[in-house]
């Protein structure tokens, strides 16, 4: 047996949390960059968050022009005003897009280069400036994980850097900091986080050698990873409808606020699959959010493997809250699918590829890019040869789930 536990030096979670955040940074360091972007500057209670870190913390700097998925000209613009004021410690503020700007940010703070030298895993030399997260979506999850994704322009896919030394050391996740989230974010973010569920829960298990807990970044799944996931889909599953129709639904923003705590927790260390690979080149050609496509593409992984994940799919089943008692183990694996294709259509997501403007003809392209982002695609416990992923591709261009078999 072969196990890592990785997180923030602190975790917290639940209503109220934030005010811990001003005492956090300024036991951190005395000169703050904060990483935002100027949606939430204009929220009120992020606002007052600022306030009262500036009450507390001698200098204290703003960069609030994070812009979605981190354009590596964020990454320049912040690095500059994390040195213009010598910052020692970083606060982001924000959804996944600002998280994932101030842990790079803080890598080439304190080693120098450009986000390209640490693409790939565990290329970060050692520890980073230190950082305080406090997500204001549920959500990636960056708040804990040991994952940063940037746009670069001269790549057709998106990039990600993976290290250990990434892991912020405070997360803050404070779900009265979500209450403002726009719907469309919400549904996009929510189901993001039900992806990271559910792609920990069927990832292909893996032997390892005792250096790949310092060397590789994602393991596949574990029985700890199990448990983090199953807890996230459950509350995953039974909340994000209300919060998307129901932005002050205080209860089922809590839910979404640990449900995503939790699943991010699981592909910290199983990592993602399938939908997270063939998203990349699909976001990079459409435009789309991450959320939106890794949503769309989940049913077409599930049923595409669903030879090896039948009791992993009867399990969801039951954890999700379908009514499935006295039903056999088969008929609790194969509702799962059209449960989750509701969801999908309840929280507008569009039902498919073709519906998001992805050209049929590039299908094959895709499929072999992804098929090369072997630290996601080596857990998808379906085939992974480049003609299933194009077949897996072809029945989500359809929008026909039953035919990601044929
Ligand atoms: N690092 C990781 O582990 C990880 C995991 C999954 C995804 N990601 C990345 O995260 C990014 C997506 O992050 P996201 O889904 O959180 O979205 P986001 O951070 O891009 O934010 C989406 C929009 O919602 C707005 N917003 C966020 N919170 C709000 C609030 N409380 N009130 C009002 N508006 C709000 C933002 O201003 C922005 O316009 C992508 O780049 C994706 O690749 C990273
Ligand atoms: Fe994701």
């Amino acid at each position: 047996m072969l196990e890592t536990v990785r997180g923030p030096r602190q975790l917290m979670v639940g209503e109220g949390v934030a005010e811990n955040v001003p005492r956090v940074v300024a036991e951190c360091g005395s000169r703050v960059l904060i990483v935002t972007d100027r949606v939430l500057l204009a929220q009120p209670r992020v606002a007052e968050l600022i306030a009262a870190v500036q009450a507390r913390v001698a200098t204290v700097a703003v960069f609030a022009d994070a812009t979605p998925d981190v354009p590596l000209t964020d990454v320049d613009l912040a690095v500059a005003a994390a040195a213009q004021v010598d910052a020692d410690v970083l606060l982001a503020i924000g959804g996944g897009t600002v998280i994932d700007l101030a842990k790079i940010v803080g890598v080439i703070h304190r080693y120098g280069g450009a986000p390209r030298d640490y693409y790939g895993e565990s290329r970060v030399p050692g520890p980073t400036m230190p950082l305080v997260a406090v997500p204001t979506t549920s959500g990636t999850g960056s708040e804990l994980t040991p994952v940063s994704v940037l746009t670069d322009p001269e790549r057709e896919l998106k990039v990600g850097v993976s290290s250990v030394h990434i892991v912020p050391d405070f997360a803050v996740v404070d779900p009265e900091l979500t209450y403002s989230c726009p719907a469309t974010a919400t549904a996009y973010s929510g189901i993001d986080a039900f992806c990271h569920a559910v792609e920990s829960y069927i990832a292909a298990p893996r032997a390892h050698e005792p250096r790949d807990l310092v060397e590789q970044v994602f393991l596949g799944r574990n029985p700890i990873t199990d448990h983090y996931a199953l807890q996230g889909a459950e509350r995953i599953a039974r909340s994000l409808r209300r919060a998307v129709r129901d932005g002050n639904d205080v209860v089922a923003r809590a839910d979404m606020s640990y449900g995503s705590v939790l699943a991010g927790l699981a592909f910290s260390h199983a990592g993602n699959g399938a939908p997270h690979a063939l998203q990349y080149p699909i976001g990079a050609a459409t435009h789309t959010p991450h959320g939106l496509g890794v949503g769309l593409l989940l049913p077409y992984a599930l049923v595409a493997a669903r030879e090896v994940i039948g009791d992993r799919l009867a399990t969801l089943s039951r954890v999700c809250g379908l009514e499935v008692d006295g039903s056999s183990e088969s008929e609790a694996a194969d509702a799962f699918v059209p449960w989750l294709v509701q969801l999908l259509a309840d929280i507008g997501i569009p039902a498919s590829l073709a519906d998001i403007g992805v050209e049929r003809a590039d299908l094959p392209r895709f499929a072999d890019m992804a098929s090369g982002v072997t630290r996601l695609i080596q857990n998808h416990p379906g085939p992974t040869d480049t003609a299933s992923l194009t077949a897996l591709l072809e029945a989500a261009w359809l929008g026909d789930p039953t035919a990601a078999t044929r």
